[in-house]
């Protein structure tokens, strides 16, 4: 049964057939007339065709592809860059204007986002770019050949904040299997996220992961930290649309005392940024802003807010 097909949902939770839950809720599909016009015309020779496993953003068991099928896929052989989840595609089309000897594989279940993609192909004439509408995570287990892949690029993820949603963030120790599975040895994972709370923690899985090193140890530590700023500058004041206020007196002890009151869940890991005892992130291993990482709309939103970003790069071994 497809997404598509269960009862009278057109977009119900993808994560019912899954083992493991997606970072990802299937949004609208409804397209602007260009991005339309450019999916009905060019979505047959940019938007590789996967066999499903049910979900209609699954990828089969068995749909893994060899290396001379990305060779017909690219009509060459390249070098392979996997930009995972890059919404409207600024960041696969920037990378491949920069680098048109290496090949592009767009990861996305947005279907606007991927036909946002098709009309900048098509305008730009860009040979070396493809799309696949599935989960990323599925994507680099099934479909891709085992160390097929230069590099993956996982900017800006969604947060997921609430700790019971914290299962859903695309970045986790079994991700880190598939990335290092997909990836040729040296090949590299780069990370960026607008979250300190989502930042620490993917530096905390990769720092764990036996076959990933980082490729800016220590670097930004101490008052240079991303980390540090936005702890005492107090920057995330406000998480998932929320704010994040400072806590007031809410319930009195039995002596009568005032108790302070708990942040909402969800937010207690945000509002602990504030209340560490040592607020100076020693460690740092931040990477400097990658590149060809073009400013979009989602880090310009991050921007207006206030808040910092934080790269991060490993190699795997
Ligand atoms: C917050 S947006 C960031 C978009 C873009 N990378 C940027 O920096 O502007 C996250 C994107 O990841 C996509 N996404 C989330 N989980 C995904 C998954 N498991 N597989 C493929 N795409 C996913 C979402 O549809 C969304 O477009």
């Amino acid at each position: 049964m497809s997404e598509h097909e269960h009862g009278h949902n057109p977009n119900p939770d993808p994560a019912l057939y899954r083992r493991e839950p997606v970072s990802f809720v299937r949004r609208g599909d409804r397209m602007t007339t260009r991005r339309q016009l450019s999916w009905d015309r060019s979505r047959a020779a940019y938007i590789l065709d996967v066999p499903r496993h049910r979900a209609d953003t699954s990828v089969a068991p068995d749909a893994t592809l060899t290396p001379d099928d990305l060779e017909r896929i690219y009509g060459r052989t390249a070098p392979l860059v996997v930009d995972v989840g890059p919404g409207l595609g600024e960041s696969t089309v920037a990378g491949a204007t920069a680098h048109p000897d290496w090949n592009f594989l767009a990861v996305e279940v947005y279907t606007p986002g991927l036909g946002a993609l098709l009309v900048e192909i098509e305008d730009q004439e860009l040979s070396n770019i493809r799309g696949v509408q599935a989960n990323a995570p599925e994507v680099l287990e099934r479909l891709l050949p085992p160390a097929s892949v230069q590099e993956i690029w996982v900017f800006f993820p969604d947060p997921w904040h609430k700790t019971k949603h914290h299962k859903r963030r695309l970045i986790s120790p079994a991700f880190a299997d598939r990335a290092a599975q997909a990836l040729v040895p040296g090949g590299i994972l780069r990370l960026a996220t607008d979250w300190s709370g989502y930042a620490v923690h993917m530096r905390q899985v990769m720092e764990a992961h036996p076959e990933f090193t980082n490729l800016h140890p220590g670097r930004a530590a101490g008052e240079e930290s991303p980390l540090t700023r936005v702890r005492l500058e107090e920057r995330e004041l406000e998480v998932g649309a929320q704010p994040l206020r400072k806590a007031k007196p809410s319930a009195v002890s039995p002596d009568g005392t005032p108790l302070p009151a708990q942040p909402r869940a969800g937010l207690r890991e945000a509002a602990q940024a504030s209340t560490l005892e040592d607020p100076v992130d020693h460690e740092g291993g931040w990477a400097p802003r990658f590149a060809t990482r073009p400013l979009t709309s989602f880090e310009s939103k991050a921007e207006r807010a206030g808040r910092l970003i934080f790269d991060l790069a490993y190699q795997r071994s």
